[in-house]
């Protein structure tokens, strides 16, 4: 397919327009004036709910929705039912995703259960295909068994990536920085290990990770749009529906996140994409449908074009050890929309930005060179 007049997002920001022909046999030539390409994103925080809650999401609903969001690849993680803890589910789960329009990689549990005790077989799950280790939604390990785990990583050739948070502490940022202290305090005693802290959201998280990186310990960091871009003061409003873990924070977190993340100390930003079914969520259930609404929230933090490249495009592959697979978005920088949950192709229809006038949308995604995703648009 040859695509007229499209910039391309690369590692150092836009292009000015050109011509681009894309591996895509079949799909028609369009002419693209306004549009811009990019590799497809990588989020490497979903919450697919697949086996367990199929009211919340399904890895087919998941998927589809990731592609109407402009993610060719996500990264599922394993705090469904049962628990992603055997060797065996993670083999179940690639095959059951091979079908799908876009990658799925998937992370196995550290500890049997998430329950922070027993520890699970690290080699035998990198060997059944899991990219990552990671008890995300809980984290109940002490110091010692993260020791014993990020060593367990280390010798499958696997990142730990943590759910900073002191679940003794409550959800405060005392909470997530004590989690923090802690995994950056194993990680310097355990030789070749890699740590990748998820879902940071305080200043006092980002300035211990900047000096860990300073220090040369090997620890990355994502976070999400919706702590780059919203407040707690903006949700009060919206009561459950504004339930998310981390909770949202203060003006002067975000603040730390947004010069993070252009510093490069936040390597990625992930959506922690958290679907819930209507009923879940009135009785409190935290969490956030993310895919459908990440590109044009991210696009609105008015990052420059290689920042965004960097954090949704380069540093989530390089995390886990991903390559690109004819994997393309492109995305009308210029088209508003009103955000309609009811309109997600995702079953959590659970979004802080309900009602909110967006802009950015995603007009095509391919993914092994299919177009998996075109989108009529209504001003075209
Ligand atoms: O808000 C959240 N929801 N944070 C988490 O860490 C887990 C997630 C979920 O699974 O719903």
């Amino acid at each position: 397919m040859r695509l007229q007049n499209v910039r391309v997002m690369g590692p150092t920001g836009l292009s000015l327009p050109t011509s681009i022909e894309v591996d895509a046999p079949g799909a028609v030539d369009r002419d693209a004036s306004g549009l811009i390409l990019s590799p497809g994103w990588l989020d490497l925080h979903a919450h697919l709910r697949d086996p367990g809650f199929p009211a919340k999401e399904t890895l087919q609903s998941g998927a589809t929705s990731a592609a109407f969001g402009g993610f060719t690849h996500v990264v599922a993680m394993a705090n469904t039912d049962p628990v992603t803890d055997r060797p065996e589910q993670v083999r179940a789960l690639i095959a059951r995703a091979a079908g799908l329009p876009i990658r799925m990689s998937f992370v196995a549990a550290v500890t049997m259960g998430l329950e922070g005790q027993t520890l699970t077989d690290a080699v035998a799950l990198q060997r059944a295909g899991a990219v990552a280790l990671s008890d995300d939604g809980r984290h109940l390990m002490d110091l010692v068994t993260l020791r014993r785990a990020l060593t367990a990583a280390a010798e499958a050739g696997l990142p730990l990536l943590i759910h900073a948070q002191i679940e003794r502490l409550g959800d405060g940022p005392e909470s997530e920085a004590a989690a923090v202290t802690q995994a950056l305090e194993a990680l310097a005693a355990v030789p070749r290990a890699r740590l990748h802290v998820q879902h940071v959201s305080t200043r006092a998280s980002v300035d211990l990770i900047r000096t860990a990186k300073r220090q040369g310990l090997p620890v990355t960091a994502e976070a999400t749009p919706h702590h780059l871009a919203l407040t707690a003061a903006e949700v009060v409003a919206l009561g459950p529906q504004g339930n998310v873990n981390p909770p949202l924070r203060s003006v002067d977190d975000r603040e730390a996140l947004r010069q993070a993340l252009v510093e490069g100390v936040i390597d990625a930003i992930a959506t922690d994409h958290a679907p819930h079914d209507s009923g879940a969520k009135a009785a409190g259930a935290n969490g956030f449908h993310g895919f459908e609404t990440a590109v044009p929230v991210v696009m609105g933090l008015g990052l420059e074009d290689r920042v965004l490249y960097r954090a949704c495009v380069e540093r989530p592959r390089e995390i886990i050890g991903q390559s690109i697979d004819e994997e393309w978005i492109l995305i009308d920088p210029a088209a508003e929309w009103i955000v309609d949950a009811s309109s997600f192709k995702s079953r959590g229809k659970n979004t802080p930005f309900s009602g909110r006038r967006l802009r950015g949308r995603i007009v095509m995604t391919l993914c092994r060179g299919q177009v998996v995703m075109e989108r009529v648009m209504q001003h075209a």
